[in-house]
């Protein structure tokens, strides 16, 4: 029998060895190891089921779960030997087990193929991954709650078009991101329902023509139900592009908080402290302190959205069923992960130490007459129509930019002659916290109901 110089366990087809670059170049097993424990774990749930129908012997069974345990502590230990020429992750870890057990190993690829294996495994990953992410979401949304609850009083500007609009409370901002987060986790969710789903038992494409039983994987997996067709088992890859849809959107979240985080800081707005151990100084300016955290994250939010178009293009145009342009989906997703996991975390940390500057808040926020709306109110409550009284605030805020006065340093007298409904309790809702205090229905600013959204929003994270 000819033989080539080759390890590689599916090298017999082949009268040629493969090329090295080749084989450098198809190689995943750099990227792809980092599923490991969920190749093992698949492996596992595999080999009880083929033991189940009786394609192995109990005692094959044993020595594969031995070998596969041996294995993982290897790898744990960062004792195990990563090989190029077995290419990836799953040739790796069997070629490991047959050398362990000898013959048993060489069996345990019965009934299935790296086609439905590798699907199994990335759904196995992104399961535990989107835990850890929960975990990370859910340290950030507390984080908020808790200091939406002490700055539930304090008044700032809300802004529109980055101008000063109305006057709002911090805590009410908060809340704003909090609701932001509260999608992210459903979304994480949702699509956590279509990861769950076990491919394997597709086999290559086709299934495989052993009775394998395949609610008992499944079951053992952890996954709520077997795929229903193979072709699109092993080829599918929707769930990884919805996973990396919903950390761009967690992300461009992100991408929010650190643009307003970093506009507060400025010495313009001057609305926040950012701690020290979150920012960097300058190396040629000393009087600097950076928002670097914020700023990094803002700048990571562009890169989770060009996987997630990496991943759109990658899977276009693609013939069922497995093609290898799908191992290409690794590296965006795992880097995906990362840099969600880490910004989520970076902002968990620094959140409890944000302090808020709340004259310099204030003041802004008495700027630009943001209380004009609340007066046109006041004169509808008075029986004039809103676009008459919109007319009348707008004569009045005139007067306030010629003689530099906020509406609520005009006189009595000077509003009165603006219009005769004008009375003294006018000052009342001119000023900045009657104007919150009166926006109270529900999703309003007013510190009440701040403090009563931030209860609600206690009870769904417990
Ligand atoms: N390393 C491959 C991947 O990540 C595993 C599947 C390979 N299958 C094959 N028929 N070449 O997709």
């Amino acid at each position: 029998m000819t033989t080539v110089n080759t390890d590689k366990l599916s090298s017999a087809r082949f009268a040629q060895a493969t090329d090295a670059f080749v084989e450098v170049f198809t190689a995943s097993v750099d990227f792809d190891q980092r599923m490991a424990q969920q190749d093992i774990q698949g492996s596992l749930a595999h080999a009880k089921m083929l033991t189940s129908i009786n394609i192995l012997a109990e005692t094959e069974y044993n020595d594969i779960e031995k070998g596969l345990e041996q294995i993982s502590t290897e790898i744990e230990a960062g004792e195990f030997n990563w090989s190029i020429k077995q290419e990836d992750v799953h040739m790796n870890i069997e070629a490991r087990l047959t050398d362990l057990i000898g013959i048993a190993g060489k069996k345990l690829h019965t009934g299935r193929s790296r086609n439905d294996q590798v699907a199994t495994d990335i759904r196995l990953y992104l399961r535990e991954e989107i835990e850890v992410i929960n975990g990370q979401l859910k340290r950030l949304q507390i984080a908020l709650l808790d200091l939406a609850e002490k700055e539930a009083d304090t008044i700032m500007p809300g802004f529109t078009h980055l101008q000063v609009a109305q006057p709002i409370t911090f805590g009410h901002h908060l809340m704003a991101w909090f609701e932001m987060l509260s999608r992210d986790v459903e979304r994480l969710q949702d699509c956590t329902k279509r990861i769950n789903i076990m491919p394997l038992g597709a086999a290559a494409l086709a299934g495989t023509s052993y009775p394998i039983d395949r609610h008992m994987t499944a079951e053992l997996l952890g996954f709520s139900r077997p795929s229903n067709n193979s072709l699109d088992s092993v080829s599918d890859r929707d769930f990884a592009i919805e996973f990396t849809a919903a950390a761009s959107l967690i992300m461009l979240h992100l991408s929010r908080f650190s643009e307003e985080l970093v506009l507060w800081t400025s010495a313009q707005f001057d609305f926040i402290d950012m701690p020290d151990a979150f920012c960097t100084g300058s190396s040629i300016m000393p009087q600097k302190k950076n928002p670097d955290v914020p700023e990094l994250v803002r700048g990571k939010s562009g890169r989770v959205t060009g996987h997630l178009m990496s991943l759109l293009m990658l899977m276009k145009s693609q013939p069922l069923a497995y093609n290898k342009d799908n191992q290409e989906d690794k590296e965006p997703l795992f880097d995906t992960v990362d840099t969600v996991v880490n910004s989520l975390r970076a902002f968990a940390d620094m959140m409890p130490h944000i302090q808020s500057k709340k004259e310099n808040m204030y003041k802004a926020a008495k700027q630009g007459f943001a209380t004009a709306t609340d007066l046109a109110d006041y004169l509808v409550r008075k029986g004039i129509a809103f676009r008459d009284a919109h007319e009348v605030v707008g004569l009045a805020v005139r007067l306030g930019v010629e003689t530099k006065r906020d509406l609520s340093e005009l006189s009595l007298e000077e509003l009165q002659g603006f219009s005769a409904e004008i009375t003294a309790d006018v000052f009342d809702i001119l000023k900045l916290e009657g104007s919150v205090a009166a926006r109270k229905h529900i999703g309003g600013t007013a510190p009440d109901t701040v403090r009563a959204a931030i209860k609600s929003a206690r009870a769904t994270l417990s």
